[in-house]
């Protein structure tokens, strides 16, 4: 019995490896990153979570749009005209829906092609040239003068006119070190730009392995229009990701995407240039917005499992785990438990959990990268869906 039980295991096992092999999601595996670090990443305890779940499942209420016609749209924006949205999208470009079809907006790479950049077979092949194409994952409208601003992952932090076209860059680097991750943006009323640069090590194409490895090269930043400078708020910070100005302007928030918190740079008053806790957030976070009220709106990814609490303090085991040849897919997978799913947060000015809606099965909204919500509808991108998922918040709540 017991040598059938271990012929058993071999072939699993032997299946499983050759199953790894062939990497369907040619995301690679923490092998690609000999030397790698593994850190310690401070999750919440369990009981911090908040409580809260929706158990009506509400999320599932979405209505897909624009389905095949726009891959990855992650971040998703209206000019201050209320047209739109724009969107940022997987071949590197930045779209417009002029009210019967996407066309063409903007880009940041000076080499951008449409030979190399243009369709592809699968989503998942885009990543491939995406250091050459860019990718615009943050995008904002600056309300007084129609200029866009883009977060490009790869090449920094750019600015166009209400025409489009190619954009100009404003910032690639900081203290002399160049950002490999571009993330999100914000802007206040004097036209300074909040923006976070993920990592200076991984990018946004290896967003797995920075994931795993709880790489804390991420940087808060700021970059001021008068002077043309940027400068380093905050620094140490694990997948900083996602910034929104409060509605008064006296602090932003920005998420900290390994270690699940929402925290607050206050710019007025006593505390200006401290760093605080705003909230804690029961799985990955990506991009914050603020509605017309001021509540912030957390696009969380997924709820994090037992297994990523698990590992989260126990770096050797960690480290151990992903220096064996299983694609990162499997690991996300174990981080995520099991199926992807999406969920999002409405937070109140100060903190307090307002809503939750949620799709625990991913049915229908898999993944959630921001939303926006604009006269009583929520416009929800995903970095990874071929649509953007649209709640009718004012009917459905
Ligand atoms: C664009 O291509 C040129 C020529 O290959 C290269 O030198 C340059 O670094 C590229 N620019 C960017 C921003 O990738
Ligand atoms: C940025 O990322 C690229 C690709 O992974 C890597 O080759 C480069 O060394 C990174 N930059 C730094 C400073 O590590």
């Amino acid at each position: 019995m017991a040598s059938a039980g271990v012929v058993a295991a071999a072939v699993v096992v032997a299946a499983f490896a050759a199953f790894c092999a062939t990497d369907p999601l040619r995301l690679g595996s923490m092998v690609d990153f000999p030397g790698f670090e593994a850190h310690v990443v401070e999750l919440p305890d369990a009981a911090e979570m908040p409580p809260h779940a929706d158990a009506g499942e509400r999320l599932r209420g979405a209505e897909i749009r624009f389905r095949g016609e726009v891959q990855g749209p992650e971040s998703v924006a209206f000019d201050p005209q209320g047209r739109g949205p724009y969107t940022g999208v997987a071949d590197g470009r930045v779209l417009f829906w002029d009210g019967a079809r996407w066309v063409y907006f903007a880009h940041a790479s000076p080499n951008w092609t449409a030979e190399l950049c243009g369709p592809k077979a699968s989503p998942l092949d885009f990543l491939r040239d995406e250091h050459i194409c860019g990718r615009a994952l943050g995008i904002r409208f600056d309300k007084r003068t129609g200029n866009l601003y883009i977060a490009d992952a790869y090449f920094g932090l750019f600015k166009v006119g209400p025409e489009g076209g190619l954009a100009t860059p404003l910032a690639t680097e900081a203290e002399g070190v160049r950002f490999n991750f571009t993330n999100d943006l914000d802007l206040d009323a004097e036209g300074n730009v909040y923006f976070t640069d993920s990592s200076i090590y991984y990018q946004r194409r290896n967003f797995m392995q920075l994931v795993f490895s709880g790489d804390p090269s991420g940087r808060l930043l700021k970059y001021n229009p008068q002077t043309k400078e940027t400068t380093v708020l905050h620094r140490n910070l694990q997948f900083p990701n996602g910034v929104s100005l409060s509605k008064d302007g006296s602090f932003f928030v920005f998420c900290e995407g390994s270690r699940g918190r929402l925290s607050r740079y206050w710019l007025k008053g006593e505390k200006a240039g401290t760093v605080d806790l705003f909230a804690i957030l029961p799985g990955f976070p990506d991009n914050v917005r603020t509605n017309e009220k001021g509540e912030f709106w957390v696009a969380i990814h997924c709820r994090r499992s037992a297994y990523a609490r698990l590992t989260s303090r126990r770096v050797q085991l960690r480290k151990f785990l992903l220096s064996l040849p299983i694609p990162a897919k499997y690991h996300y997978l174990m981080q995520i438990g099991g199926n992807l799913h999406a969920l999002i947060i409405k937070y109140s000015p100060d903190g307090e959990v307002l809503d939750i809606l949620e799709d625990t099965k991913g049915q229908v909204v898999r993944a959630v990268s921001e939303v926006e919500e604009k006269d009583g509808k929520l416009w929800i991108g995903s970095v990874l869906m071929p649509f953007i998922a649209v709640f009718d918040y004012a009917k459905e709540s």
